[in-house]
């Protein structure tokens, strides 16, 4: 679908996001040749730089993302560009940005609000008063959003008063990872798994979201956060809802969008015994990732001195419906953690009899595991007969490479969740009602911690995370995946 012209503004347009992510997405479109002549991307920001003055900082500071700039289109690219300069507070310094944006209603208008979110509803408000918030505008908002129910209520009550819903992208970047999607093509375009994907046949689900990576120069940010609302809240529901949601009736926004909002509304509450039981939160001690020694997060550039935020979580959640009542879903994120990865792991039953001269126990039961990184795939699981003599049964793998199986080339999640809002397509964005529920099951969590003044449970950074975490999947009698992987 050809895009139409547009005006894409980016808040925070010489802030980290812009630079390191949204940039670059820009430029692979470029290249790509899908934006159209008179595609224009205002950069806003606080420094009062001329649009010369900027690029040198897009030069030095986003072009090292972008993956192999070739110098023309790098020059064609740029000429797109320009700078505002503006305060977001003060409706005063906006008659630049109205002097820079072209007037007419044909064109498509997108404010990108990368900045905190503690600015949303001003930059809304002056967007009005100003006249720039047209009805043919869109506005794109960055996580976080919100801290809790109440402030996720109120960006959603303040951004409502000037932006219809219909306009409004909130995005979770995960949701445009291709596996991702992939996993709705999984489900929604074969009919082998969905006959199966329920309690009769899935005995749990685990999710993992693990990073190497330490807080960084985050820390005014994370600390803050911390895990649960910076990857549950967030990334790892939107995972849990895809897995669970029942088959929407298409791929509209709103059909998919109840769909998940129904599995938000069905997690059983926690309640005070499975508060203390089901939720373990962790925090990296000095360790070595990839044999080099990292710090404790304690002693992480301007990290406060005590500080009890978590930087790992993990819990079991439950589905009260009747396509998953009694099916554990297994969470987990953390950082300095032994491996990147992301993944997805749904284990079905063990067979009920065994004809072989094996007893049941020996099988093991199928799974199928959804990777989402660090490489895009799918292994299902099997048992499958030895060669040779006798009948021995062994587990096999049957192994799908996205990379390998379509050379097409790759889009970065911000690309081509920008593509989205460029197009108008809503489904890969998360709806008011549905952030909202998730922070409502989230809040109790937060609420136990703040009662709670026992500190996150140390771990050594380059493992698992606390033993607690293989406890907790452990009380039911199983591992996680990779306590059960052959080493290599
Ligand atoms: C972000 C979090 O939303 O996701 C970061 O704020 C985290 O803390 C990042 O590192 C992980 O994203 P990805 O795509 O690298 O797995």
């Amino acid at each position: 679908m050809a895009l139409n012209d547009f005006d894409l503004v980016l808040f925070g347009g010489s802030g980290d996001l812009a630079m390191r992510k949204l940039l670059p997405a820009m430029y692979s479109r470029h290249v790509a040749g899908d934006l159209p002549p008179g595609a224009r991307i205002i950069c806003v920001g606080r420094h009062e730089w001329s649009t010369e003055d900027f690029l040198e900082t897009v030069e030095t500071t986003s072009k090292p993302h972008i993956k192999a700039p070739a110098e023309l289109h790098y020059a064609e690219f740029i000429k797109r560009i320009m700078y505002v300069s503006l305060n977001a507070t003060d409706v005063a310094t906006y008659d630049a940005l109205v002097a820079a944006l072209r007037l007419d209603d044909s064109l498509t208008r997108i404010y990108y609000l990368a900045t905190p979110p503690h600015l949303f509803s001003q930059i809304c408000d002056n967007l009005s008063t100003t006249g720039l918030a047209t009805p043919n505008s869109r506005v794109v908002l960055e996580k976080p959003l919100g801290r809790d129910l109440a402030s996720a209520r109120q960006i959603n009550a303040e951004v409502g008063k000037v932006f219809a819903e219909s306009q409004i992208y909130r995005i979770d970047h995960y949701l445009g990872k291709e596996t991702v999607q992939n996993l709705l093509a999984l489900r929604f375009g074969n009919i082998l798994f969905e006959p199966l994907w329920r309690r009769e046949w899935i005995s749990d689900v685990q999710i993992t979201i693990a990073e190497k990576i330490g807080v960084g120069n985050r820390m005014g940010y994370y600390d803050h956060s911390g895990a649960l609302r910076d990857m549950l809240q967030n990334h790892l529901l939107q995972l849990l809802c895809i897995v669970a949601m029942e088959p929407p009736t298409s791929i509209s926004p709103d059909a998919v969008r109840d769909a998940k909002l129904q599995v938000l509304r069905s997690l059983k509450k926690f309640t005070p015994t499975t508060l203390s039981q089901n939720i373990v939160r962790g925090q990296y001690r000095a360790g070595h990732v990839d044999g080099q020694p990292v710090p404790s997060y304690r002693d992480e550039p301007d990290a406060p001195e005590r500080s009890s935020t978590e930087t790992f979580v993990a819990l079991k959640a439950e589905i009260d419906t009747w396509r998953w009542a009694g099916v554990p879903f297994y969470l987990r994120t953390g950082k300095r953690m032994a491996d990147r990865l992301a993944e997805i792991v749904v284990r079905f039953k063990p067979i009920p009899h065994s004809i072989f001269n094996q007893p049941t126990s020996s099988f093991q039961p199928n799974s199928l595991v959804i990777r989402l990184q660090p490489d895009e795939g799918l292994s299902l699981n099997l048992m499958a007969k030895t060669p040779g003599d006798g009948m021995r049964l062994k587990q096999a793998e049957l192994e799908l490479d996205f990379r390998e199986q379509f050379k097409t080339p790759r889009m970065d999640a911000y690309e081509r969740l920008l593509l989205d809002v460029l197009r108008g397509q809503l489904t890969l964005f998360m709806r008011g009602d549905e952030l909202e529920a998730a922070w409502e099951w989230i809040e109790p969590i937060l609420d136990y911690w703040e009662q709670d003044d026992n500190n996150p449970t140390p771990y050594t950074s380059g493992t698992w995370g606390p033993a607690a975490a293989s406890a907790l999947i452990g009380r039911d009698g199983l591992q996680w995946r990779e306590e059960v992987l052959p080493a290599d």
